[in-house]
């Protein structure tokens, strides 16, 4: 046990610490920096298609829709395709629009999840084209998909997902690059820009993984709260959900996960003294604004944890504490900002003696609908 383990305590530290690797993993063979050149044997096949989608629609659960939020933003941002991220479990029983000329993409790291196949079935049932992003290889939605990319993550052992996230994240931002740059709507330049900073990725997330010690000092001090929110705006409101949906499923704290700017609309009401407010502020286009949201919390007392960019020297002087995270381009932001939420939920898991690789009533996948 400790030998697969690979010397961590548990899968989902292990896997939390592989992510580096997956991620270039889930990059070889496509990335090719030299040549200058993005491949993904799925997509050549059905290059046409995503060239001339009039729409894509995303259907998952759990943190694959988390991912596939993520994509909404970069392929609405990189290749202007208009994007619809669906439940799966909602999108079946809706009577959904589905036509020939979409493109339905399944996000699954199982392969087995009852309600991703049955949207899968209803999909192809109106002619829509299925593309498949899973992690197990001949699982039953790669077969069942007209084409697709598999994510290189490994095995992934612990219940709640970590690699098997950033490595979804890392196929549907090449995806997003390649159908952008086929549809003119991403320049050779940007192209070229994002694969060099893409390429880096892996070294920003083990900088970040070096985050460890500090995480669990921070776990230490909020191990006993009921309640969690998390914040974010653009691409790290996906992330805000995900780190969420992490702590809520292994230490059993009640989180939820938050646009920034929707706080006003309700959930500010929550804030007082006991409150953690998880804020993911990194340097991007929305960050003066979530500078302004942190204000809104502090006034409330709501005690402020923000993931930061390096060397960010305003919200330091307003939060309780701060993460920092290496810098990176927007677009990538969530494949690094979500590593330190990974190991706050692991750390305050493990203190509060829960049993984080298999929590309680979940099961790593849901066969059933
Ligand atoms: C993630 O931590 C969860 N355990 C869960 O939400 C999971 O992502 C969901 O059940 C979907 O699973 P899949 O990716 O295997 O389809």
């Amino acid at each position: 046990d400790s030998i697969e383990k690979g010397g961590y305590e548990h899968f989902m530290m292990k896997e939390i610490f592989e992510q580096p690797r997956s991620i270039l993993d889930s990059m070889r063979g496509r990335l090719e920096l030299e040549a200058g050149h993005l491949n993904m044997g799925g997509v050549r096949a059905y290059e046409r298609k995503f060239v001339t989608a009039d729409r894509i629609i995303i259907v998952a659960c759990g943190t694959s829709w988390h991912a596939g939020l993520v994509a909404e933003y970069l392929l609405e941002d990189l290749a202007r395709i208009p994007v619809e991220v669906e439940y799966a479990s909602e999108f079946r029983y809706r009577n959904p629009i589905i036509t020939e000329r979409d493109i339905v993409i399944a996000i699954s790291q199982s392969g087995e999840t009852a309600d991703t196949l049955a949207a899968i079935e209803l999909a192809k049932s109106k002619g829509a084209t299925i593309f498949g992003i899973c992690n197990v290889v001949g699982s039953s939605i790669a077969r069942a998909t007209d084409a697709g990319a598999y994510t290189h993550a490994g095995p992934e052992i612990g219940v709640a997902s970590t690699k098997a996230f950033t490595a979804q994240v890392t196929v549907l931002t090449l995806l997003a690059m390649i159908v952008g740059h086929k549809r003119g709507t991403l320049s050779d330049t940007k192209l070229r820009e994002l694969m060099m900073e893409l390429s880096n990725i892996p070294s920003k997330v083990e900088k970040a993984l070096l985050l460890n010690t500090e995480i669990e000092q921070m776990a230490e001090i909020f191990k006993d709260v009921s309640n969690f929110l998390y914040l974010g705006r653009g691409y790290n409101f996906p992330v805000a959900l995900e780190g969420a949906l992490k702590l809520k499923e292994i230490s059993y704290i009640h989180a939820e996960g938050y646009p920034a700017a929707e706080m006003k609309h309700g959930p500010i009401a929550l804030i007082d003294e006991n409150m953690p407010v998880v804020v993911i502020a990194t340097k991007d286009s929305s960050y003066e604004k979530v500078v302004s949201n942190i204000q809104e919390v502090k006034a409330r007392k709501g005690r402020i944890i923000a993931v930061v960019t390096e060397g960010d020297d305003v919200i330091p002087q307003m939060a309780e504490f701060v993460i920092e995270v290496p810098a990176t381009s927007e677009v990538l932001t969530p494949l690094v900002s979500v590593v330190p939420l990974q190991l706050l939920s692991y750390h305050i898991a493990v203190l509060r003696g829960c049993n984080v690789d298999q929590p309680r009533n979940l099961a790593k996948s849901v066969t059933v609908e």
